[in-house]
């Protein structure tokens, strides 16, 4: 594939995979005296502007953090005004659809809605063929629980015969996550101060490197999301060499 031009001018080559952790909404809500659910809401409007822009940017995937397996830990009303604006979103794909965008969602569907999951089976099979940039939403995701569903899969080839423990290598691990042919992760943005994981992709996120802001999600701008990859831009990788 050509390689695409970039926005933010011909001689940037942005990451290929930018992962983005979503965090801040409550704190964004609470600083104006409004039900947490509020932040959410704003979030979520946010990640589309973000979205359409990275396309513009040149990026081939981006992978937003929306619910983690411990956001269960939440209030059962939260997590149900979280729930529904999933689905609301997935109602509304279709600027993403005319943009070319393909979507994929990671992580344990098992546990969500009947309906929620119906409308995700949906908006992946009705986008798989785009190739403008794939879009990647991880919901009900836990890095740890998915390197736990990769290594039962390998366990349950052991047990048949198919495969012996010492012939298990990283790539099989790797062709078992959630990730499936998604590419490692170059980049990875937080925003509202907090400079952890919180169980975001730790397999992928290995050699990646990392951007933080103090500002909270609902007021990461698209000129935010351009210094975060120009700063990546600067940065020297080396993978262990020299
Ligand atoms: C991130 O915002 C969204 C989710 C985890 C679903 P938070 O809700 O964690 O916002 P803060 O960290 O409490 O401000
Ligand atoms: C990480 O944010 C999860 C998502 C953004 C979906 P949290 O707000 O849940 O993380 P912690 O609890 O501060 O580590
Ligand atoms: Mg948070």
């Amino acid at each position: 594939m050509a390689r695409k031009i970039s926005c933010l001018g011909d001689n940037i080559i942005p990451p290929a995979h930018v992962g983005v952790i979503m965090d801040g909404n409550g704190r964004w809500a609470k600083k104006r005296g409004l039900p947490r659910k509020f932040g959410h809401r704003e979030g979520a409007k946010n990640f589309r502007s973000i979205t359409k822009h990275a396309k513009a940017v040149g990026i081939d995937y981006i992978t937003f953090y929306a619910f983690s397996t411990e956001n269960w830990k939440r209030p059962k009303e939260e997590v149900d005004a979280i729930m529904d604006l999933f689905e609301k979103y997935l109602d509304e794909v279709e600027d993403f659809i005319e943009e070319n965008i393909r979507i994929r969602f990671i992580g344990d569907r098992s546990q969500l809605k009947p309906s929620l999951q119906a409308k995700m089976r949906h908006t992946e099979e009705t986008s798989k063929d785009f190739d403008a940039m794939t879009l990647v939403l991880a919901i009900n995701y836990g890095g740890r629980d998915e390197i736990c569903h990769s290594v039962k899969t390998l366990a349950e080839q052991v047990k048949r015969g198919e495969l012996e423990p010492q012939d298990i290598t990283e790539d099989m691990i790797e062709r078992n996550l959630y990730t499936e042919e998604i590419p490692p992760l170059d980049l990875v943005i937080r925003p509202s101060g907090e400079q952890r994981l919180s169980n975001f992709m730790i397999w992928q996120a290995a050699y990646a490197e990392f951007y933080y802001t103090n500002i909270l999600w609902p007021d990461f701008r698209v000129n935010d999301f351009d210094k975060a990859i120009l700063d990546f831009c600067e940065r020297n990788r080396r993978f262990g060499g020299i």
